[in-house]
C-alpha cells in the first residue's frame, strides 16, 4: 500500500492547493455530511482551489454510514462525470472519512481522495491508516478496503467548535496510543487539562498520537501482526458499545473504547503484571473525564456474546491485545469466559 503523506496544518489553504496541485485531476468533489456541510464547509468552500469543486452530502451518524449512503455517493459521482482521473475530498468525522474512502476506493476501480479529519477521533484514528468501508447487516466496518488517503490534512482549528463529549470521544484513542507506545506521552495526556484546554498543546500531543499510529500502521498496513496493538481496549470496548446502543443509551464510541481500556489493563495487569501504579492512575482518569458506566452480572452473557462476534477472532477463541507495561504488547492472547468475567467484576468494583 502507499504511504499517505500527513500534514498538520497551520494553513489549510495553502496546504489543500498544494495537496490538490501534487495530484493532477478531472473534476474535483467534495464530501460530506449534513453536519460537516453546516459547520466545517464554510472554512473552506471559497478557496481559490475550490471553486470547480461539486459538493456530495449524505445524512449524519453512523446509522447512515451504510450502502444506501454509499451508493447516493456512487451515484453524486456518475452524474456528475466523474472519471478515474477525479478526486474526492472527504470533510468529516470518522463516518465521512470511512464511507467517502470506500466510495473512492470503489468507483471506477478507484479515485484518489485526500481526507480532512474534523473531529478529534477522526484525525487521530478513523481518517489514517487506509481503513474504509461501511456498517452491512448490522455489522460495524463489515464491508470495506484498505486503501490510504493520499493526503491527510490534520488542522485543530477544526476541533474549537466540537464539543466536549466528542473531545473526549477522540482522546480515548490518543489515551490508547499513549499505552501502547511510551511513558512519556501517557503522562502528558493524563496531565492535560481538559477544564481550560490549551488547544496549541492540544495539537502537539494530536501530532505524537498520529505519529505513533502511522508507525505501526507503516510496519503492518493489513493488521497481519503489530497493528492488532491498535486495538487495545477495543476488544470488550466494542461490546460496551454494541451493548449500550442495544439498551438504548447509546455511547459515543471512544466513551466505550475508555471503558474497555480500564478492563484490558486490568486483564493486562493479571496476565502480564501490568503495573498497578498506572493502572490506577488511568482508571482515575478515566472516571474523572467520562464517568460511570453500570454494567450488571446479568449483562455478562450478553457482553460475552457480543466479544465473540468480534470480526478479529479467529476459530472461536477471543483473543486481546495486552501489555505487559507502557509500550509493551503482546498480540494474540486467548481468553477465557471467566478469564473475562472477573475483568468485568473488576469494573463494577471499580466504581463504573
Ligand atoms: N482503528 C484501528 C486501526 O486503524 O487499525
Amino acid at each position: 500500500m502507499q504511504k499517505q503523506k500527513i500534514i498538520f496544518t497551520q494553513d489549510i489553504e495553502n496546504d489543500l492547493t498544494n495537496a490538490l496541485h501534487r495530484r493532477p485531476y478531472d473534476k474535483l468533489f467534495i464530501l460530506t455530511d449534513e453536519s460537516t456541510l453546516k459547520a466545517c464547509a464554510s472554512r473552506i468552500k471559497d478557496f481559490p482551489c475550490l471553486q470547480e469543486a461539486n459538493f456530495i452530502t449524505i445524512p449524519s451518524g453512523d446509522l447512515n454510514k451504510n450502502i444506501t449512503s454509499l451508493q447516493s455517493v456512487w451515484n453524486a459521482l456518475g452524474e456528475l462525470m466523474g472519471t478515474r482521473k477525479s478526486l474526492l475530498i472527504n470533510l468529516g468525522g470518522g463516518m465521512v472519512t470511512d464511507l467517502g474512502g470506500f466510495a473512492a476506493s470503489t468507483f471506477k476501480r478507484g479515485i484518489t481522495f485526500i481526507n480532512i479529519p474534523t473531529t478529534l477521533l477522526a484525525m487521530v484514528d478513523a481518517s489514517v491508516g487506509g481503513k474504509t468501508g461501511i456498517n452491512f447487516n448490522g455489522l460495524k466496518n463489515e464491508i470495506g478496503v484498505f486503501n490510504m488517503a493520499e493526503s491527510v490534512i490534520v488542522d485543530a482549528d477544526f476541533l474549537q467548535t466540537l464539543d466536549m463529549p466528542n473531545l473526549l470521544s477522540g482522546y480515548a484513542e490518543m489515551l490508547k496510543h499513549g499505552l501502547i507506545s511510551n511513558t512519556k506521552h501517557w503522562a502528558a495526556l493524563l496531565n492535560f487539562d481538559w477544564h481550560e484546554p490549551d488547544f496549541r498543546k492540544l495539537q502537539h500531543l494530536i501530532a505524537e498520537s498520529v505519529r505513533i499510529k502511522e508507525a505501526i500502521v507503516e510496519e503492518d498496513p493489513y493488521e497481519y501482526g503489530i497493528r492488532k496493538a491498535l486495538n487495545f481496549g477495543h476488544t470488550i470496548g466494542h461490546a460496551f458499545e454494541s451493548l449500550s446502543m442495544e439498551t438504548h443509551h447509546p455511547l459515543l464510541h471512544g466513551y466505550a473504547v475508555a471503558f474497555g481500556l480500564i478492563c484490558e489493563l486490568y486483564f493486562s495487569f493479571l496476565k502480564w503484571g501490568f503495573p498497578k501504579d498506572k493502572l490506577v492512575q488511568t482508571v482515575q482518569f478515566i472516571k474523572e473525564h467520562y464517568g460511570i458506566y453500570n454494567i450488571d452480572c446479568k449483562q455478562y452473557d450478553r457482553l460475552y456474546e457480543l466479544i465473540t462476534h468480534d470480526k478479529k477472532n479467529t476459530d472461536g477463541i477471543i483473543y486481546f491485545t495486552l501489555l505487559g507495561e507502557i509500550g509493551e504488547i503482546h498480540i494474540n492472547q486467548p481468553a477465557t469466559q471467566e478469564e473475562i468475567c472477573s475483568v468485568f467484576d473488576f469494573f463494577r468494583d471499580a466504581g463504573f
